[in-house]
């Protein structure tokens, strides 16, 4: 399964990269062992940048919850950009399906998924309150106190289970729809110590204090009830990765792996690849600006596992920079003096300012992680938003 991926996904990172210039590409892929090295470090390079080691295994699909969805599509575009930073404080959300399917309302969420490295920022349980059966909605409570209880290991000391209240709150008898209970210290404390996580325990009570007619309310349950009424444990978290930037990337890793491949999806043109098209194009080469460049991920393999977008455009800066810079090139002052140098031809060797991207936009994507959990992320730097001579 992973090796046909990674061959089909191989195979489309040389389509999808070699569009900018196909002719340069070429030329990098003749001899047969050498571009398959380089392939599969494409795969890796650009799965590093997405965050994984591995692609995420591709199991049976499940509906992604309705609740990611609208999340996703109110922090991105219908390209998967950001539409304000701050919209979400973090740069991870992860939701997970409740492991107990019990049909009391006790749950229970795995989150060996999260890394140690996460913060958790807010974690919240979301339960579906079903309708009341009719015949007893004439009850003469109107509200019921609901409270989210962490369960505690405590039989080696005693051999009753001891509770701890996270959350309580008045909720209608009559509403149904979504309840949201924030439940962030429990979940700190169990991805600290997984081993403390023994679920979560819910209690309805009348406002006078008694065990309310569990007919009269109810919560669905992972067991009897539709997938998208499934009890659910949203985590929003930041792993900390402000950039992708080349950073843990070696000069090591530039000569065993030349950066061809994957340079132009990563955003960022590498230097040989621009001189290569500048020596072409001598003469007839358009003014530096930003073009556009597809990633499409049914493309490269991995529309199995992302939710959305299908692709992203990038965008990618080429052109020239010459003698005079307009402020439109948005030229540092440094590709300033470096081109008047050059138009002066007073120092041998000195080229024309590059054109890259001058300022970067972050995209979303929306994926299945190897536990079938749907995760939102937010990835820097991913997008070209304008390019200039630098
Ligand atoms: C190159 O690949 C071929 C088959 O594709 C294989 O027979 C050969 O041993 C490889 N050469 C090297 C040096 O790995
Ligand atoms: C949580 O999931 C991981 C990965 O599937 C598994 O190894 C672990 O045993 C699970 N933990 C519990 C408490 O079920
Ligand atoms: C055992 O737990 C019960 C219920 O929480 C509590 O009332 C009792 O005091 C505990 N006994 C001991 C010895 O801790």
């Amino acid at each position: 399964m992973l090796m046909l991926m990674v061959i089909s996904f191989a195979t489309s990172v040389r389509t999808v990269a070699a569009r900018p210039s196909v002719n340069n590409m070429e030329n990098h892929f003749t001899a047969g062992n050498e571009s398959e090295e380089v392939r599969l470090a494409a795969i890796k390079r650009l799965l590093e940048v997405f965050g994984m080691d591995d692609p995420p295994a591709i199991h049976e699909h499940k509906q992604p919850p309705q609740y990611m969805l609208d999340l996703y599509n109110t922090v991105a575009d219908v390209n998967g950009v950001t539409k304000d930073p701050n919209l979400l404080e973090g740069n991870t959300v992860r939701s997970f399906f409740d492991k107990l399917h019990s049909e009391q309302v006790e749950y229970r969420f795995n989150l060996s998924t999260v890394a140690r490295t996460e913060k958790i920022l807010t974690a919240e349980l979301h339960l579906f309150k079903l309708r009341p059966q009719t015949k007893l909605a004439l009850n003469q409570h109107h509200f019921c106190q609901v409270s989210v209880h962490q369960l505690l290991d405590t039989s080696r000391i005693n051999n009753t289970q001891e509770k701890k209240l996270l959350s309580s709150r008045l909720v209608s008898v009559h509403s149904t729809g979504w309840e949201v209970f924030t439940i962030t210290q429990a979940v700190r404390s169990w991805t600290s110590d997984e081993g403390s996580n023994l679920g979560l325990y819910v209690t309805i009570r009348t406002l006078g204090g008694s065990q309310m007619d569990m007919n009269l309310i109810r919560f669905a349950s992972g067991r009897n009830h539709h997938q998208s009424k499934q009890p659910m444990l949203v985590v929003f978290t930041d792993d900390g990765r402000r950039s992708t930037a080349l950073e843990n990337t070696g000069e090591s890793d530039f000569t065993t792996t030349p950066s061809l491949p994957y340079a132009p999806l990563s955003g960022s043109p590498s230097r040989s690849v621009r001189s290569v098209d500048y020596r072409e194009e001598d003469g007839m080469s358009l003014p530096c600006q930003r073009l556009p460049l597809y990633v499409d991920f049914e493309e490269i393999g991995w529309s199995g596992w992302i939710v959305s977008p299908r692709g992203y455009n990038a965008y990618h800066c080429k052109g020239s920079c010459p003698f005079p810079l307009g402020q439109n090139m948005k030229p540092t002052n440094h590709a300033t003096v470096q081109s008047i140098i050059n138009a002066l031809k007073l120092i041998k060797g000195i080229e024309t300012p590059c054109c890259v991207p001058e300022k970067l936009f972050s995209i979303n994507l929306l994926f299945f992680d190897d536990e079938e959990n749907v995760v939102l992320k937010q990835y820097n730097d991913m997008v070209a938003g304008s390019c200039g001579c630098h």
